[in-house]
C-alpha cells in the first residue's frame, strides 16, 4: 500500500459529492441558484450525524445545557432590538464596467469581472463605486393582505429565538447560571460572494449554544468554550494540524461582541472560519429587555440577589462543519495495481456505519444469509446491503462514502457462519462468528478513533 496523500481540492470534494449523491447545486434543471444547494441520502445522514454528535456533546454529556427549538419568523421588534436591522450588513461595490458586486472587505480575494487573473479595481476599465452597506436578512411578510401585512424577517441566527426565551428556561427549567440553552436549526442570509460550495451559502443550518455565566466568571468561560469546542472537532477526526485558534481584532468584533475567536480550518481556499466563539457580555438581553419591557435577568429566589448575565456562544454551522469532515476525510492511494478513493469519516459520523455483501451476487445460499444479516443489523444502525457487481466495485463505492466496516459472506460463511469484517483504512480483515457481528460492530464503532491521516 502507498502513502496516503493529501490530495483533495474542493473541485474532488463537489464531484465526488455529486457523484455520490451527498450534495447537489440546487434547482439544476432551471441552470441552478447560486449558493443553493440540495443534499441526497448520504448528505443527510452525514448532516444528521453531525447535529447529532454535537448534541450529544452540549446536551445529553452534560447537566447544565437543555435544548430549544426556536421559530424561524420571529417578532419584527426581535431585529431591531439585537442590532441586525440597523447593522446586520456587509458594505459591498459595484463595478459599473463589468457589473459584478464585490464584498469592500475582500477585494484582495475577489476576481475582476473581465479579467479573473486580476483583483477588483486593477485594470484600467475597472470603475468601482464607493461601498455601500447590504443588509444580509432576506425579508418576507406576514398576513393574507399586502396592505395590512407585517414586513418580517427569516432569522439570520438561531441565537436570538435563544435569548428571548430566557427566561421561560431560566424560571421554568430552574435554571441557574452558569447553564446553557443549545439550539439546532436553519439560518438565512443574503450572501452577496458566491463560490466555495456549500461553505458560504444562502440558507445553512447552525449549531449555536448561548451559555449565560455570572458577568464575573465571563472571561473563564470564554476561554473554557474556546479550548471545548477545539477539542470537539479534533474528538470527531479533524486533523490538528489543520485548526488554529484565531482571536478577532478589536475591529473585527460583531456589533455585540466584546471578545471573539474563530476556530479556524485550512480549507483548500486557505485557513477560514469554521466556528466562532464570542463573548457577547449583556448586550442581548440587555437589549431585549430594553425594547420588550420584560426584565431578563436573573433573580435568585431565596436571597433575592439579581444580575444580568453575561453570554459566551459558540456558533457552528451545521453545513460548514459537514465540509470540513468530508474535505479532512478525503484521500487517495494505491492498493495493489488500484487507485482507491476513500472517506476516512469518523465512523461515529460516517452516513453508513457497515456494507453487507455476499461474495457473488449470484449465490442464493450467500444472498440469503447476507439479507438475514443485513435485516438483523438494519435495526440497530444504518446499514447497506449490496449485492450487485465486482466486489471490488462494491467496496469502492462504499470506501467513497466513507463505510468503516465491509462484511463479506463468502464459501466460509457456508461452512462455518463466519463473517469477514474488513476495516476501511487498514484494509486489514478479520472473521467473526456470524452471531457476533453485531456486538463486534458496535464494539468497533464505540472505540477511539484517530485518522491515520495523522500519521
Ligand atoms: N450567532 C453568531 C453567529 O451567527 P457567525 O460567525 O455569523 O456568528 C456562526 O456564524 C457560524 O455559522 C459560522 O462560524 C459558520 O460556521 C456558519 N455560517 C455563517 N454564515 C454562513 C453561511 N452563509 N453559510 C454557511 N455557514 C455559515
Amino acid at each position: 500500500m502507498s502513502e496516503p496523500t493529501d490530495a483533495v481540492t474542493m473541485e474532488k470534494i463537489v464531484s465526488l459529492s455529486k457523484r455520490r449523491g451527498f450534495v447537489f447545486p440546487s434547482s439544476e434543471i432551471y441552470g441552478g441558484l447560486g449558493s443553493s444547494y440540495d443534499y441526497g441520502h448520504y448528505g443527510v445522514l452525514l448532516k444528521d450525524n453531525v447535529k447529532a454528535r454535537w448534541l450529544e456533546a452540549m446536551v445529553r454529556e452534560r447537566d447544565d445545557i437543555v435544548a430549544l427549538d426556536s421559530s424561524i419568523i420571529l417578532h419584527p421588534e426581535v431585529w431591531k432590538a439585537s442590532g441586525h436591522v440597523g447593522g446586520f450588513s456587509d458594505p459591498l461595490i459595484d463595478c459599473r464596467f463589468c457589473k459584478k458586486r464585490f464584498r469592500a472587505d475582500h477585494l484582495d480575494t475577489e476576481q475582476c469581472g473581465k479579467r479573473p487573473s486580476k483583483r477588483p479595481g486593477e485594470t484600467e476599465e475597472c470603475d468601482l463605486t464607493e461601498p455601500r452597506q447590504f443588509n444580509l436578512m432576506f425579508q418576507t411578510r406576514v398576513g393574507a393582505m399586502e396592505e395590512s401585512g407585517v414586513d418580517v424577517y427569516l432569522r439570520p441566527e438561531t441565537a436570538q429565538g435563544i435569548f428571548i426565551n430566557f427566561k421561560n428556561v431560566a424560571s421554568i427549567a430552574r435554571r441557574k447560571p452558569p447553564f446553557g440553552i443549545a439550539q439546532v436549526g436553519k439560518a438565512f442570509r443574503n450572501e452577496i460572494t458566491p463560490g466555495n460550495f456549500i461553505f458560504r451559502t444562502l440558507e445553512f443550518e447552525q449549531m449555536e449554544m448561548e451559555f449565560f455565566v455570572p458577568p464575573a466568571e465571563a472571561d473563564e468561560w470564554y476561554r473554557y468554550w474556546v479550548a471545548e469546542r477545539l477539542a470537539w472537532h479534533v474528538r470527531y477526526g479533524v486533523r490538528e494540524s489543520h485548526l488554529r485558534i484565531r482571536p478577532h481584532d478589536a475591529d473585527e468584533l460583531s456589533h455585540y461582541s466584546t471578545g471573539t475567536s474563530d476556530i479556524e480550518y485550512l480549507f483548500p481556499i486557505g485557513w477560514s472560519e469554521l466556528e466562532g466563539i464570542a463573548n457577547r457580555g449583556d448586550f442581548d438581553l440587555t437589549q431585549h429587555t430594553n425594547a420588550s419591557g420584560t426584565k431578563l435577568e436573573w433573580v435568585d429566589a431565596g436571597t433575592g440577589e439579581r444580575f444580568v448575565p453575561y453570554v459566551i456562544e459558540p456558533a457552528l454551522g451545521v453545513n460548514r462543519s459537514m465540509l470540513t469532515f468530508l474535505i479532512d476525510a478525503y484521500d487517495e492511494e494505491v492498493v495493489g495495481e488500484r487507485e482507491r478513493t476513500v472517506l476516512r469519516l469518523h465512523p461515529q459520523l460516517a452516513p453508513v456505519k457497515a456494507a453487507v455483501l455476499p461474495l457473488v451476487g449470484k449465490d442464493t445460499a450467500m444472498v440469503e444469509k447476507a439479507r438475514d444479516l443485513f435485516d438483523e443489523l438494519r435495526r440497530h444502525y444504518s446499514v447497506e446491503y449490496d449485492d450487485n457487481g465486482a466486489i471490488g466495485r462494491r467496496y469502492r463505492r462504499q470506501d467513497e462514502i466513507g463505510t468503516p466496516y465491509g462484511l463479506t459472506i463468502d464459501e466460509q460463511t457456508l461452512e462455518d457462519d463466519t463473517v469477514t469484517v474488513r476495516d476501511r483504512d487498514s484494509l486489514e480483515q478479520e472473521r467473526v462468528p456470524i452471531g457476533g457481528v453485531r456486538a463486534r460492530v458496535s464494539e468497533l464503532l464505540a472505540a477511539d478513533w484517530r485518522s491515520p491521516k495523522n500519521g
